[in-house]
């Protein structure tokens, strides 16, 4: 059952959002080659603390670290660790942050120095999906419009979405209704609400859309071992369009 939200309750996610939108303008500066994915971790979950939130994902289902951090292949949640970044590599960094209770979750991928064209392109393609995504998330709509959006701009681009890990309502916990995959097909699924509070986060293989879990029961990888981006939003309807509330 969806949840929604009221205006202050909206005001309130929003505040975590800009703590979460500080930490996308500032983490850029800590992503350099020679550094590990566990100092990132650090530097964010410090950064949350310091405005008296919580990393939302650190004990979710037993998840050992504040955030996920996905090198290349790497689609989503992987766990931060020594792993050491190096020139080339894509790092797609999701964050989740329980303000006074109030739950925002978003995340970026970014370059680590100078990457191929290939995988600056899916960068590109990925973000602007999100956009695209967002723009149908508008009262009227209904979900299948927002997953036929995102698939549409990211096979024009001759890349795939993943299928079988989706978008979802936030707010009062990390994970609430509804399901948002990012494909569908339009006039489908679930009519959009003013109040609903979602995180929209398509996931674009470079290949094919195939992925597999990894013996550590979190890390998802592309099983052809191309890379993957990942970009997401956490977003209010509030006056009967999506407010990014995970941005300045
Ligand atoms: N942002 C991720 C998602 O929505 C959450 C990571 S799962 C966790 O799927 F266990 F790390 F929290
Ligand atoms: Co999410």
């Amino acid at each position: 059952m969806v949840r929604t939200k009221s205006k202050e309750q909206i005001e309130l996610i929003g505040k975590s959002g800009k703590v979460m939108a500080e930490i996308f303008q500032k983490v850029p500066r800590q992503i350099r080659p020679g550094v590990t994915t566990d100092q990132i971790d650090k530097w964010i979950e410090k950064f949350i603390k310091d405005k008296g939130g919580k990393p939302a994902f650190k004990g979710y289902r037993g998840y050992p670290k504040s955030t996920c951090i996905s090198v290349n292949e790497e689609v989503v949640h992987s766990i931060p660790s020594s792993r050491v970044l190096k020139e080339g590599d894509i790092v797609s960094i999701d964050v989740g942050i329980s303000l006074g209770g109030y739950i925002s979750d978003a995340a970026m991928t970014f370059p680590v120095g100078r990457v191929s064209g290939l995988k600056r392109k899916l960068i590109k393609v990925t973000r602007e999906a999100l956009y695209r995504g967002i723009q149908q998330a508008k009262v009227g709509h209904r979900i299948g419009d927002i997953g036929f959006a995102i698939q549409q701009w990211v096979e024009k681009h001759n890349f795939s979405v993943v299928k079988v890990l989706f978008g979802h309502g936030v707010g009062f916990s990390l994970h609430e209704d509804p399901v948002i995959p990012n494909f569908g097909q339009p006039h489908r699924g679930e009519r959009i609400r003013e109040g609903m509070v979602l995180a929209i986060e398509p996931m674009v293989n470079a290949g094919e859309d195939k992925v597999k879990v990894l013996p550590n029961h979190w890390t998802v990888v592309t099983v052809d071992g191309k890379p993957s981006a990942h970009f997401e939003h956490t977003v209010g309807i509030v006056n009967g369009n999506a407010k990014i509330l995970t941005s300045l």
